[in-house]
């Protein structure tokens, strides 16, 4: 089963588009030394700032009819094809695939609410073409929003990039009761926390008290 990897906090700047690119690139390398016969990897960018689209693909001019709010809009029986149309190859990596953000997405949750199956709208397309990737990475805003919802719905391994600062992890707790809310609510057994990633750790300040309460 292909894996999807959801980076998400609500708290801004935390690292999760660093972490995201950067753990996207790093299984493209880590399957290609493997020797394994499929290294792609597809980056979904959620969030409509596009950070993590415009230091993989060079550019954030993507919009209604190339990004990620295009698949949300389609009818259900073509929005599979329109992600495959979608898709960019990155500039870092010929085996790094990139379904951009735009500055639509913002509009999107308003134009989605209500709608019945809105929260499907990444999960569904997703599934029927999971098999062409050995791993998936999403990108997320920092909110719990709709979008954010949606990449927590079509993933399988949330991980919580976190500072090791103290109210950082106070907040944490939040962040995983939200992650569990979706597992148990929207009936997504295969959805968990696997990890908390320590970001911006500066070897300078002895961080030891904060790790060992991330660690409980
Ligand atoms: N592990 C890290 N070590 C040091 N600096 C980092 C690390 N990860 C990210 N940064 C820096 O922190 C800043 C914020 O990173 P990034 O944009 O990835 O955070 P974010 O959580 O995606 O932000 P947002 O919530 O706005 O989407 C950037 O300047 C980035 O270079
Ligand atoms: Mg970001």
């Amino acid at each position: 089963m292909t894996r999807v990897f959801v980076f998400t906090n609500h708290k801004g700047g935390v690292g999760k588009s660093t972490s995201a690119t950067n753990t996207a690139l790093g299984i493209v390398g880590m399957l290609r030394r493997a020797g394994a016969p499929n290294a792609r990897v597809l980056l979904i960018d959620t969030d409509s700032q596009a950070h993590a689209t415009l230091v993989t693909t060079g550019t954030k001019d993507y919009g209604t009819d190339n990004s990620l709010y295009t698949v949300l809009m389609a009818d259900r029986q073509n929005a599979a094809q329109t992600l495959l149309n979608c898709i960019v190859q990155s500039t870092w990596d010929a085996d790094l695939h990139v379904l951009p953000a735009s500055p639509m997405l913002e509009g999107a949750e308003r134009e989605l609410m209500g709608i019945a199956g809105a929260p499907y709208r990444l999960a569904d397309p997703l599934s029927r073409i999971i098999n062409r990737y050995a791993a998936i990475v999403i990108d997320t805003r920092p909110s719990f929003s709709l979008m954010t919802e949606m990449g927590l719905i079509a993933a399988t391994d949330a991980i919580v990039p976190v500072e090791p600062r103290y109210l950082e992890t106070v907040g944490l707790m939040s962040v995983i009761d939200k992650i569990n809310d979706i597992r148990e609510g929207w009936r997504q057994p295969n959805l968990r926390v696997s990890g908390i990633l320590v970001t911006k750790m500066n070897n300078r300040i002895f961080h030891r008290n904060i790790l060992h309460g991330l660690a409980n």
